[in-house]
């Protein structure tokens, strides 16, 4: 047989493999997820998820120290909050002696060198389980607009490097970039939630920070998953706005749009694979479908060769391990 293509050739060894392979994966590629908890050396796993854990902000500053030394680019910061503290103002979301403040000031501290980026939105603090003050059914926006740009000083205020708001309110960037900068906080970065879909992967999170919906659901401000176009907009005005990264979420099912983004928007693009992504893998994984860390490398190589500079994961740890 005469053959004129044999692509095989450069796939028959090791080294040829190494030679041709087209992207790379490095720790510093990966950002870690952490859930922040009060008290003194709590430590809660997550069932589902392995190596997951709500951790007291003593065990927190640990957990920092270790992503630090594994080379990971840095960590996004969560709080799961009490139900005693939860309103429908965001008042222990805008208290700077809350949780997420003193956790990014100790992590600040302790990494000084660190990248500490923060949630922002009001989902963890809302008796409704919603990112935004709620009247009647409505989720307000411009409302919910100012408590985020207040949240947003505050954590660049306690040491956050960067903010990332995760809410999808309508011109949230440029009021928090309008906020940081009166602040006198104009090195503080924000990595903005841009096209993040209403999903059913954010399932596991929800039970992790008891911050599922008390009524309805996320679509009248998450995007709608058959939309594609849609978030070329909204990278379009997050950008203008000022956003520094721009987010996709979740990351698996949605490579089509982080291809997009990375390809026409003038920004970084970060993606993060959602809690439901994660479970997912172990759930299989627990059944014997595949190997556990072969699908964290597959899936997590497989959003950076869609175009993602920067990974959320909460196998950042592992897949900085497996790595090295
Ligand atoms: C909400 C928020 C969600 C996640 C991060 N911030 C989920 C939601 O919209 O309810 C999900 C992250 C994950 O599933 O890992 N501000």
């Amino acid at each position: 047989m005469i053959l004129p293509q044999r692509p095989r050739r450069l796939r028959s060894t090791a080294a040829l493999r190494d030679m041709m392979r087209e992207t790379s994966l490095r720790p510093e590629n990966l950002m870690l997820p952490l859930f922040a908890e009060e008290g003194n050396n709590v430590r809660k796993a997550v069932d589902g998820m392995p190596g997951v854990e709500r951790q007291s902000i003593d065990v927190l500053v640990d957990t920092a120290r270790r992503a630090q030394d594994a080379g990971l680019c840095g960590v996004l910061l969560f709080a799961s909050v009490d139900a005693a503290s939860k309103d429908n103002s965001g008042a222990a979301a805008c208290d700077p002696n809350g949780l997420l403040p003193r956790a990014i000031h100790a992590i600040r501290a302790a990494c000084s060198e660190f990248t500490v980026a923060s949630d922002v939105a009001l989902d963890p603090y809302s008796v409704y389980g919603h990112d935004g003050i709620v009247e009647g059914q409505v989720i307000v926006n411009d409302a919910t607009v100012e408590v985020l740009a207040r949240m947003s000083v505050m954590h660049a205020q306690a040491g956050a490097n960067i903010v990332a708001p995760s809410d999808m309110m309508d011109g949230r960037v440029g009021e928090i970039r309008g906020a940081l900068d009166a602040a006198g906080r104009t090195d503080v970065g924000i990595m903005s939630y841009t096209a993040k879909y209403a999903s059913c992967l954010y399932g596991p999170f929800r039970g992790i920070l008891d911050s599922a919906p008390a009524f309805g659901d996320k679509r009248s401000y998450q995007m709608d998953p058959a939309n594609a176009r849609e978030a070329l907009r909204e990278a379009a005005l997050d950008a203008a706005e000022g956003a520094d990264i721009l987010m996709v979420k979740p990351a698996g099912w949605y490579l089509d749009i982080i291809a997009r983004l990375s390809a026409t928007a003038e920004r970084p693009v970060a993606a993060y694979q959602v809690s439901g992504e994660y479970a997912m893998m172990w759930a299989a994984a627990q059944r014997g479908s595949f190997d556990f860390d072969r699908a964290l490398l597959e899936s997590t190589l497989s959003i950076r060769r869609a175009g993602a500079s920067l990974i959320l994961t909460y196998g950042a740890m592992h897949v900085a391990e497996m790595l090295s």
